[in-house]
């Protein structure tokens, strides 16, 4: 479990092996490509692999990384576990989703036992946790290949390994300050895309584990951020969502220090990109100059995701949130004035230790102030390692129930109200797939991010069509071309 590159030279005795990247991935994918191939012709049929992921957006690009190596390497993608490799993502931020990737991963080894050349990777921010990998490497002795979050631009030369070796390979680095460029991906969809701007967190909220498993914050440069745009342009994507764990931290840690609303000033004259999207704001450092830059902006979505996790300013403070309830509520009010459309989501967290009865009636009331178009509400879940894990103050199951419950009627109520103001309007929708319920139907989305089933075929998709919104079904609309 090091950074280093003994477990490769061991395997390959190659001394052609190139020590820069991204040039040695694209020697391992050569590498693999020709084992795979060899492989196909023993089984007379093209090999299938599927990556299945877990969590945010941030895992979903990654994915699409991953599956672009795969690509490179010659297999056939899929989305069936019953093929030659199955890669799993995994996410570590609740409990639940670790559960679920254990759950996944009996089925798997039933897989295996019928299909034994399977390999079976894991990846992604729960093997960065060591009991995790001790666990895997104990009683799922069937699975392949373990690596983590910092070295997943190695896939290919792990990978390579894996396929000739025949014991379980597994390299976690603890962090890294290195971000890889110029490396495959192959998108999920053909019109709009992920594009990294950042990696990391700084942040340490006690309830988070982030940023133990992604290390800490690092930027891409401008330059690699605005040519990854250009070229997402030139191959027809007209939306992207700009990606980090806390987007308004861009650029801080760079050799020449950017912001990131510079940076969204430089992505606005990308041309052929039409609409524009960032997660995750944190509300302790949104500037005014960010809002501004939204404000004058033609490609900017107006829509501000703005977790607040509690509305109580004594838990923001356990938190280490670094702002209060009313520092919250006011910066709510300067985006509203400023952009009065804008539509603000939000996550919020119940049952956080120590939260009392007037703690949560806090929550309550900011979102009865800022009336939130939506948001993600989540349990509590203790993480090891985290602060807030070892606090005696942990709240009683069937409490935090109910004020999940109550949570989530309030929420519900405000977001179908919210939703409703656009009604009878006149709205550009980037048309995104045929309704799978009705196919006469195309299902977009409004650049606030609301959904919109409208009459349509499927020469429209990647496209922003006009849709007059005749009908609000609470959190989508229905419309006319
Ligand atoms: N328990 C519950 N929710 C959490 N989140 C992060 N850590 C935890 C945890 N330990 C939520 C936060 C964050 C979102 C991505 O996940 O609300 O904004
Ligand atoms: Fe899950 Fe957080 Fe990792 Fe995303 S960054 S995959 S939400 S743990």
């Amino acid at each position: 479990m090091s950074d280093n590159n003994s477990i490769y030279t061991d395997t390959f005795s190659d001394s052609g092996i190139p020590v820069e990247e991204p040039q040695r991935q694209q020697f391992f994918m050569q590498k693999a490509r020709k084992i795979a191939e060899e492989k196909a012709r023993e089984l007379g049929r093209p090999l299938r692999a599927m990556v299945k992921t877990y969590g945010c957006q941030m895992n979903e690009r990654d994915s699409e990384k991953l599956r672009g190596i795969l690509d490179q390497i010659g297999y056939e993608l899929c989305q069936d576990e019953d093929s030659d490799l199955v890669l799993y993502n995994t996410c570590t931020v609740r409990e639940n989703a670790n559960l679920k990737v254990y759950g996944r991963l009996g089925y798997l080894g039933g897989l295996k036992k019928k299909n034994p050349h399977m390999i079976i990777a894991l990846c992604g921010c729960m093997m960065q946790e060591p009991e995790v990998v001790e666990k895997i490497r104990t009683s799922y002795r069937f699975v392949d290949l373990v690596f983590g979050t910092h070295n997943i631009y190695k896939f290919a030369e792990l990978l390579s390994v894996a396929m000739i070796s025949d014991r379980m390979i597994i390299d976690i680095w603890k962090d890294t300050d290195k971000i890889v460029e110029d490396l495959p991906a192959k998108r999920t969809y053909s019109f709009k895309s992920g594009v990294n701007i950042m990696f990391g967190c700084n942040n340490f909220c006690t309830y988070c584990i982030v940023p133990y498993v992604r290390g800490r914050e690092r930027s891409r440069t401008p330059e690699a951020i605005i040519c990854e745009m250009e070229r997402l342009a030139a191959d027809g994507v007209v939306e992207v969502m700009l990606l980090g764990q806390n987007v308004n931290s861009y650029g801080k840690d760079l050799e020449k220090p950017v912001s990131f609303a510079s940076l969204l000033r430089m992505a606005e004259n990308v041309s052929g990109i039409q609409r524009i999207r960032f997660m995750t704001p944190h509300p302790k450092d949104l500037s005014d100059e960010l809002i501004e830059v939204m404000k004058t902006s033609h490609k900017i979505c107006p829509h501000m995701h703005l977790p607040l996790q509690s509305g109580s300013s004594r838990l923001l403070k356990k938190m280490n949130r670094h702002y209060t309830k009313e520092g919250y509520l006011a910066l709510c009010e300067k985006l509203r004035a400023a952009m009065p459309d804008i539509s603000l989501t939000t996550d919020i967290i119940v049952g956080f230790p120590g939260e009392t009865e007037e703690d949560f009636q806090d929550t309550l009331d900011v979102v009865r102030q800022v009336r939130y178009d939506s948001a993600f509400t989540f349990i509590y879940s203790k993480r090891t390692g985290t602060p807030a894990a070892a606090w005696d103050d942990q709240i009683p199951e069937d409490v935090v129930k109910d004020r999940f419950d109550r949570l989530l009627a309030l929420v519900q109520e405000t977001g179908r109200e919210r939703s409703a103001r656009f009604l009878g309007k006149r709205m550009g929708v980037l048309a995104e797939h045929v309704n799978e319920q009705d196919p006469s139907l195309i299902t977009g989305r409004l650049d606030n991010n609301l959904v919109v089933h409208f009459p349509g075929d499927a020469s429209m998709i990647g496209k922003i069509i006009d849709v007059t919104l005749t009908e609000c079904k609470g959190f989508y609309y229905f419309g006319e071309v």
